[in-house]
């Protein structure tokens, strides 16, 4: 985000303005937005759905999901207030071509109050299957002409696989530049994830041992103990792979592996990720058998509550192949890397909700203290907590204090808590800011998420082409399935798993 631009005035048409994206996460987002001075004189939300809603009762359903999902708590009513007078309603069937005629007419309308030619933002808070025909029937109103005025914003899922995708892409390019399709990947609007990048390129001591020569193994691990709770539908066609590791953990993958920029430009940097991409061994029959596990849960107990097993989910096939857990061991192919294992996890029904990544150095040359010095020993380990916690923690051995030498591993640690004291702002502020100044640095261009594609399809494939004999093959609030476990332990590491809260205090 560059903050030194202040955003010019703009007009938000929100696609599924009464669905659950918007609800849970745009309108708090631009509403805390609006609280902290980000937002333009001149802006409006218009929201747009085929549910027949005047401005006022959008704004109440708004007001509602404001109350109950915002970070900031409650709206408070003269803030609110002021905040009401810029949403609107359009009732509109995004399928019927005619009706974008009436968004025209709005945002002429707005303009002409204002004074001032707004920019636009089309944000499509919808399945996915809506997105073509939303996208077409946007540009066919010639309603995108003006490239550097308006933008269009995409939510993951974007492709079903990499065909679908380069479809996408090819429908979308046809209509708009690269320049105006923010195609959103909601981990890289998160505070500690945006850091990865400050950590590594701001820091001078880091560079030097950033490689093959003095790491030793990296893992990213992504655990949710959620179910999939109301997303059957939407899950059972589409599993651990596609929803979390294609996207999510890639990027977060990519921004520990990529070189340095020359510069923080979009480009430059996403260059750099897709870059690492290319890099990454792409799998045969064979190395997806040795280097991927996928799992599916079982049901059970989770704190106290009994569980559904996966199959047993709403709208979930109950003889479904669907893998609610995956990890792969994945090698980046270049003179960094060559050698060091990335292994990644996600999944869910897991027994604890925690994204964290863990660089794992190698060990000291040769051990100078004889074995009954030493309490406890780790390699030296820098791990990177992206939630709940949210810090940075390098691990190092150290003496205990006492007339003995007793050496033990101990924290060095950056804590946002501790360090700072104004909160974070969520994923979708950033994200919805950066869309707002036409910075694309955290947004996935459209060779990215081919490049993502084109590596997990053999993965994909694969597994489709392969029914699981043993599904479900982990219990709820376990850790996965044991072959996890044994796909790491075969080079002799363990999974990294955070301590309880209590010991990291
Ligand atoms: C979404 C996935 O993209 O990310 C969900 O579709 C998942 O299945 C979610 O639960 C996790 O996001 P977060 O921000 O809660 O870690």
């Amino acid at each position: 985000m560059n903050t030194s631009l202040r955003c010019e005035p703009v007009i938000f048409v929100i696609f599924g303005a009464t669905g659950d994206l918007n609800q849970r996460k745009l309108a708090p987002a631009l509403y805390n937005l609006f609280l902290d001075g980000w937002l333009p004189e001149h802006f409006a939300i218009i929201g747009t759905g085929r549910t027949e809603l005047s401005d006022d009762d959008f704004a109440a359903t708004l007001q509602g999901s404001v109350d109950q999902f915002s970070r900031s708590g409650k709206t408070k009513k003269a803030q609110w207030d002021a905040f009401r007078k810029h949403i609107f309603f359009q009732v509109a069937d995004a399928k019927d071509a005619v009706a974008y005629k009436q968004f025209d007419d709005r945002i002429e309308q707005l303009n002409n109050e204002w004074q001032v030619k707004a920019n636009v933002i089309y944000y499509l808070a919808v399945s996915p299957s809506f997105f073509e025909v939303i996208a077409t029937n946007i540009h066919k109103a010639g309603l995108a002409a003006e490239k550097d005025k308006v933008r269009i914003v995409l939510e993951k899922p974007f492709g079903h696989d990499l065909e679908t995708a380069q479809s996408l892409n090819q429908l979308l390019r046809g209509m708009f530049s690269e320049r105006q399709i923010y195609r959103i990947d909601h981990y890289l609007g998160k505070e500690t994830v945006q850091n990865i990048m400050a950590f590594r390129f701001a820091n001078s001591i880091l560079e030097p041992i950033w490689n093959r020569n003095y790491i030793d193994h990296v893992q990213i691990s992504v655990t949710e103990q959620l179910g999939v709770e109301e997303r059957g539908d939407y899950y059972d066609h589409s599993g651990a792979l596609r929803d979390m590791i294609q996207n999510h953990l890639l990027q977060l993958l990519c921004l520990i592996a990529m070189e340095p920029p020359i510069n923080f430009n979009a480009d430059e940097v996403r260059d750099r990720k897709v870059g690492v991409l290319r890099a990454m061994r792409t799998f045969t029959p064979e190395e997806v058998r040795m280097n991927t596990v996928r799992g599916q849960y079982s049901g059970g107990w989770m704190q106290g509550k009994e569980v559904a097993g996966y199959r047993e989910e709403p709208k979930v096939d109950p003889d479904s192949n669907t893998e609610t857990f995956a990890a792969i061991k994945f090698f980046i192919d270049n003179w960094r890397w060559q050698d060091v294992p990335f292994y990644v996890r996600s999944g869910k029904r897991l027994h604890q909700s925690a994204s964290v990544i863990s660089i794992q150095f190698k060990d000291v040359p040769h051990k100078v203290f004889p074995s009954e010095t030493i309490e406890s020993w780790q390699q030296n380990r820098l791990v990177i907590n992206i939630q709940p916690e949210m810090s940075i923690r390098l691990q190092l051995q150290a003496k205990r204090p006492g007339l003995d030498m007793l050496l033990n591993t101990v924290d060095m640690v950056f804590d946002y808590n501790g360090t700072y004291t104004t909160p974070s702002p969520e994923a979708y502020e950033t994200l919805l800011l950066d869309t707002m100044l036409g910075d694309q640095t955290l947004f996935m261009r459209g060779d990215q998420v081919e490049a993502a594609w084109e590596l997990i399809m053999p993965i994909l494939s694969n597994w489709q082409g392969r029914k699981s004999i043993n599904f479900p093959n982990y219990a709820a609030d376990s850790w996965g399935p044991e072959a996890a476990e044994a796909l790491i332990a075969r080079d002799g590491f363990h999974w990294f798993s955070l301590p309880s809260k209590a010991k990291q205090k």
